[in-house]
């Protein structure tokens, strides 16, 4: 198996890692017979390829065997944001599509344990004829039966019919939604050519979102996760005794 590595991916802070989790969570508790997962958005730069990467790789932590498919064959950046690394030239996914190399050929082990990866090998003019083919659901079935989950980066599904075509193989989509960006008609748009293509939407992940704005002072200051500034939970028994018995009295 070919050899790749992964020199530039960025670290999460704190938040990010949390809601990082969660996502991943959610795909494992989705189901087992989930495994073939694209992940759009409906316009370019919501962040597809970053948060790919990033659950891609956090999968695999957990001890899942992943394979991140980079599937965006008009214009993938990837290999140049990532840093990814190799000896020799790059063999992709158009590679194997158009016939020119076996699978077992453009899978490239990385230096993260449990995670594989293939790169999209070229850039690609018309890829609608290569996703649209029997030998992408095969590619696809094979790779499921390998791996525990098959992450697809693909293009955004508002500007290009790839997202459509590749959601068609897939048993389920996640869409990116940039904070504050990504248009309401766009989001709907977007949801309805993933869902005629068959394949049903699993969530959508609202992405860049920044730590002043609405969400974090909804949600980490007031409703949901005041109590846990609350001391009152970290306080020994006796101590929550009285604390409890005080607001008895106040009743
Ligand atoms: N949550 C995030 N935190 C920090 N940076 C981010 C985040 N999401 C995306 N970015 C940055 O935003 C830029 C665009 O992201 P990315 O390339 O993943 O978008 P994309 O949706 O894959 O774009 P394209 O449609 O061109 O493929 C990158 O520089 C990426 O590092
Ligand atoms: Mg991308």
């Amino acid at each position: 198996m070919r050899k790749a590595s992964i020199t530039n991916l960025p670290q999460m802070d704190y938040s990010g890692v949390e809601a990082l989790n969660t996502i991943s969570s959610n795909l494992i508790f989705a189901g087992r017979d989930l495994k073939k997962i694209v992940i759009t958005s409906c316009v370019a730069g919501e962040g597809k390829s970053y948060l790919t990467m990033h659950i891609a790789q956090n999968l695999a932590q957990r001890g899942n065997r992943v394979i991140l498919v980079d599937a965006d064959l008009r214009r993938s950046f990837t290999i140049r944001h990532y840093g990814l690394e190799t000896t020799g030239d790059w063999h992709g996914l158009a590679h194997f599509l158009a016939g020119y190399d076996e699978l077992d050929d453009v899978i490239y082990s990385t230096n993260y344990e449990n995670l594989y990866f293939i790169p999209t090998g070229r850039d690609v003019a018309n890829p609608v004829q290569l996703l649209d083919s029997d030998h992408f659901n095969e590619m696809l079935d094979t790779l499921s039966d390998h791996f525990t989950y098959v992450i697809i980066d693909a293009p955004p599904v508002g500007l290009v019919i790839d997202a459509a075509e590749i959601a068609k193989a897939c048993d389920g989509a996640v869409l990116i939604i940039e904070y504050n960006k990504t248009r309401r008609r766009d989001i709907i748009e977007a949801h309805k050519q993933i869902t005629n293509a068959g394949c049903p939407v699993l969530g959508c992940v609202i992405n860049k979102v920044t730590f002043d704005s609405l969400s974090a002072k909804k949600y980490y200051n007031r409703s949901y996760y005041s109590h846990y500034n609350n001391n009152y939970y970290y306080r020994k028994d006796s101590d929550k005794k009285t604390t409890s018995s005080k607001k008895d009295k106040a009743r």
